[in-house]
């Protein structure tokens, strides 16, 4: 092993959302690394940090030209520099994509459960939310696209856009192309882009890929919206910087200006050297990362699944969240989430945010150096066991 993915960083006074808990505390809930950036990353901040002097900054084109050769590179997707937006966040542009291209009173479509950033992203931006739930079996953990249902919602002429979670956050399921090139026909039929959100994409297990939605088809290419970032897989969620892969020119040209108009098209101080360390230096360490997630989330499943009866958890194969079926114990995992923090400390996410069926299923971030993990587990293995022995 090359890299440290050993030390934790101690942030429980810097302001981390993840760390303002109580000092006995242990935080496996918000997605957000545990590990150190990589080093060229760090390099890449210390250098910048070290000019004092952090006035307003532009995107310059090696950052584009960066992006387009890690899509090729890590993807097999072809891009042009050209057809990349810059922005301030993800979550920040799919607010700006839905006040600029859809009216008050558009209907927008999530299929959930899906990160809940979605539903206020529509919701506050004053869209109506049309939820079409996956449908999960429960033997293999798994979750589909309810076909069916979705071309009955998508038939409304309303519906203008699908937000879109690929992988998928919070089950950490690879969308296949057979399935993206589906949803793409069924979208373009109905007049719906897709705003594909793919922030968790390069966080893949070694030896998995996964398709970019532009990369689908042509059809797909022609009516989405891809949103990247370097923040899930380099840690650097705190920089607020992504970007926006639109290859149809109308769709783009309207974006652009609606992210110009919300003025959130301009980096910070720390952003284009970061994500351009991240692009052009850092592959070996993200493939070790990528191992690493693979070994804590294989423990913590095996573990997980040996001593805590009842409890189900399917492997993810992308990113670092576990998506943890309670039902065999509870069908409102949000009390057993406030039993574990009150009983042992451990702080995961309710499912029941993530709307869909999660209201019996707890999400926990196993992207931590090991001794964490090996807390985290018992603490809830412990808490599990505790609770039912409550009921
Ligand atoms: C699927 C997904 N999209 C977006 C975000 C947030 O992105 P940003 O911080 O760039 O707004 C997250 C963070 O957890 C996420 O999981």
């Amino acid at each position: 092993m090359l890299y440290d993915f050993q030390s934790l960083p101690d942030r429980r006074r810097a302001y981390s959302i993840k760390w303002n808990i109580g000092e006995e505390e242990l935080p496996m809930f918000i997605a957000d690394m545990d590990f150190k950036s990589a080093p060229a990353v760090c390099r890449a901040i210390r250098s910048k940090a070290a000019l004092e002097a952090y006035g307003y900054h532009f995107v310059p084109p090696v950052f584009f030209e960066a992006l387009a050769d890690w899509f090729a590179r890590r993807h097999h997707a072809a891009v042009k520099p050209e057809e990349i937006l810059y922005c301030e966040g993800v979550m920040p542009a799919i607010g700006s994509v839905l006040r600029h291209l859809t009216a008050p009173g558009d209907k927008v479509v999530a299929l959930s459960p899906v990160y809940h950033h979605f539903y206020s992203a529509a919701r506050d931006n004053g869209r109506e939310l049309v939820l079409c739930p996956l449908l999960y079996d429960a033997d293999s953990k798994d979750y589909r696209i309810d076909v069916q249902a979705l071309q009955a919602v998508l038939s409304d002429p309303k519906v203008k856009v699908l937000l879109f979670c690929n992988p998928h956050n919070p089950t950490g399921r690879v969308w296949d192309r057979e399935t993206l090139s589906h949803l793409g026909s069924l979208c373009a039929k109905n007049d719906v882009f897709v705003v594909s959100d793919e922030i968790h994409a390069d966080l893949t297990d070694p030896g998995v890929g996964y398709t970019p939605f532009f990369a689908t088809d042509l059809v797909c290419k022609n009516i989405s919206i891809v949103a990247t970032s370097p923040s899930k897989s380099f840690n650097l969620a705190g920089l607020h910087t992504a970007s926006l892969l639109i290859a149809n020119e109308r769709l783009r040209e309207k974006v652009r200006a609606g992210l110009h108009a919300d003025m959130i098209d301009e980096p910070n101080a720390f952003s284009v050297e970061a994500s351009l360390a991240a692009y052009t230096e850092s592959d070996d360490w993200l493939d070790e990362l990528r191992a690493v997630l693979a070994v804590n989330k294989a423990f913590a499943c095996r573990r997980l699944t040996e001593h805590c009866p009842g409890l189900k958890v399917r492997y993810p194969q992308a990113s670092y969240l576990l998506w943890l079926d309670c039902s065999a114990l509870t069908e409102n995992a949000d009390d057993l989430a406030d039993f574990l923090r009150e009983a042992t400390g451990l702080v995961l996410t309710k499912g029941s945010v993530f709307l869909g069926n999660g209201r019996s299923f707890l999400r926990m971030n196993v992207a931590c150096p090991t001794p964490m993990l090996e807390d985290g587990i018992s603490r809830f293995i412990h808490g599990w066991r505790a609770y039912a022995e409550s009921l």
